[in-house]
C-alpha cells in the first residue's frame, strides 16, 4: 500500500474509534466544560461548608440511610436509578434532618420549639425536641388526620389545632411562641433547615460518587435547596432535578417565568395525592431553585399512584406519594427526552418519606385492586 492510501486507512479507523466512544466523551466534555451554576447572593444564608457541618451535627441523631437499587425500577427508566431511601428515615422522613439541625442551633437552648405543619415536619420537630430535652408545640389544621396528631403527640410534643388555612396556621404559631417563650422553626424556609436537609446530599455523594443527575420532590423547596447547595458546590457538572406534582407546580411555573409565581387561589393550593408536596417556594428557597436547580419536571396524578405503587410491588418499600413522585419523574418520558440515558446512566432518586394512612392508601392507590 502506497504511503497515502496507508495514512488514510490509519485516519478511517481512528475516525471509527472515536464514533464509537461518542457518548461516553459528550458526557466527559459535558462535565469538564460543565457552566459553573450561577451564584447565589454573597450574603446567603446556606452555603455547602454549612450544609456539611449540619451534617456532622445530626449525623449522631439521624440514620444514615441506604441506597438501593431494583432491576425492575432500572427497567422502567432505562438506566440505573440509584435510591436514598429516607423512607427508612427516624420519623418516616428526611425531616427530622433539617429540624434536628435547628433545634442544636437554636441559642436559647431552652426554650421550646414551636412550628406548623399537618405531617412529617411537625413528627421531626417534635423528635428532636425529644431527643435535646426540649419542650414542642405544633399547631395543626384540624383536618389533620388523626394518625398523624397521634404521631406527632406519641412523641410528645403539645398540639394545637386551627383553621386549615396558612394565616391561620402562622397566627396561631406566632401566638404559641408568644406564650410559651418559644422559638419557631418554619418547615421548610429556614435556612438551619436547609442546611440539615442538605446532609441527604452529603451521604449520597458519598456512597454514590457517579451519579450523572439527581431527582429530588419539592414541596416548599427546602430539601432540593439544601441537596443543590451542597451537591453544586462538590460536583457542578451534576444535574439536580425537581420533581412536582403537576396540579401544584409553582416552582415549574416560577422557573419558566424567572420569578416566584403561587396560585391565584393564594392560599388555598390544590389537592394531590403527594400531600407533601402542596407548600410553596420561599423566600430562601426560592433563590436556590432559580439559581442551581437545573429543571423541574412535573407528574400527573396517575403517573404518581402508578410510581409510587410500583415501588410498594417491587421494591417493598412502603413510599408515600410525595416520593412516588420522584420515581415518576425518573421513569417518565420527559426525563428520559431531555436527559437521554445514555448521557446521565446513573440517577439518584430521593425517596424522601413513607407517612401515610395505610388504610386510606388502600382504597385510594389500590382502589382498582378491589
Ligand atoms: C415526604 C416529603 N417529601 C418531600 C417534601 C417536600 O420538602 P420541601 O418542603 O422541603 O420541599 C415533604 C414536605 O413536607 C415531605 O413531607
Amino acid at each position: 500500500m502506497d504511503p497515502a492510501a496507508k495514512l488514510l486507512a490509519v485516519l478511517a479507523s481512528v475516525a471509527v474509534a472515536y464514533a464509537l466512544t461518542l457518548p461516553k466523551r459528550r458526557r466527559s466534555l459535558g462535565r469538564r466544560g460543565a457552566k459553573p451554576p450561577a451564584p447565589l447572593p454573597a450574603d446567603f444564608p446556606v452555603t455547602p461548608a454549612k450544609v456539611l457541618a449540619a451534617s456532622k451535627r445530626v449525623a449522631p441523631h439521624v440514620h444514615r440511610t441506604p441506597v438501593l437499587t431494583c432491576g425492575c425500577l432500572d427497567a422502567a427508566a432505562g438506566r440505573r436509578l440509584h435510591f436514598k431511601c429516607e423512607v427508612l428515615q427516624k420519623t418516616g422522613s428526611f425531616k427530622v434532618r433539617g429540624a434536628t439541625n435547628a433545634a442544636l442551633l437554636l441559642e436559647d437552648a431552652a426554650s421550646p420549639l414551636v412550628t406548623h405543619s399537618s405531617g412529617n415536619h411537625a413528627q421531626a420537630i417534635a423528635l428532636a425536641a425529644k431527643l435535646l430535652g426540649r419542650d414542642a408545640h405544633v399547631v395543626m389544621p384540624d383536618t389533620a388526620p388523626a394518625v398523624k396528631r397521634a404521631a406527632v403527640a406519641g412523641y410528645g410534643a403539645h398540639i394545637t389545632l386551627c383553621a386549615p388555612t396558612n394565616a391561620a396556621r402562622a397566627e396561631a404559631a406566632a401566638a404559641k411562641c408568644a406564650e410559651v417563650g418559644g422559638s419557631f422553626v418554619h418547615p421548610s424556609d429556614d435556612p438551619d433547615v436547609i442546611a440539615g436537609q442538605g446532609s441527604v446530599a452529603v451521604e449520597f455523594l458519598e456512597q454514590a460518587p457517579f451519579l450523572d443527575a439527581l431527582i429530588v420532590p419539592v414541596g416548599g423547596g427546602g430539601l432540593v435547596s439544601g441537596i443543590a447547595v451542597y451537591a453544586k458546590g462538590l460536583r457542578p457538572d451534576l444535574k439536580i432535578i425537581g420533581a412536582e406534582p403537576a396540579l401544584v407546580d409553582d416552582a415549574a411555573r416560577s422557573k419558566a417565568a424567572g420569578a416566584r409565581l403561587g396560585f391565584a387561589t393564594g392560599d388555598v393550593v390544590p389537592d394531590t395525592l403527594a400531600d407533601g408536596l402542596k407548600t410553596l417556594l420561599g423566600d430562601n428557597t426560592w433563590p436556590v431553585v432559580r439559581d442551581l436547580v437545573d429543571d423541574i419536571i412535573t407528574v400527573d396524578e396517575a403517573e404518581i399512584a402508578d410510581a409510587t405503587k410500583l415501588v410498594w410491588g417491587r421494591m417493598k418499600l412502603c413510599i408515600e406519594p410525595s416520593a412516588g413522585a420522584g420515581v415518576a419523574a425518573a421513569t417518565g418520558a420527559a426525563f428520559r427526552a431531555r436527559y437521554p440515558p445514555d448521557a446521565y446512566p446513573n440517577v439518584g432518586v430521593v425517596l424522601c418519606g413513607g407517612n401515610l394512612d395505610l388504610a386510606k392508601a388502600a382504597k385510594t392507590l389500590f382502589a382498582e385492586a378491589g
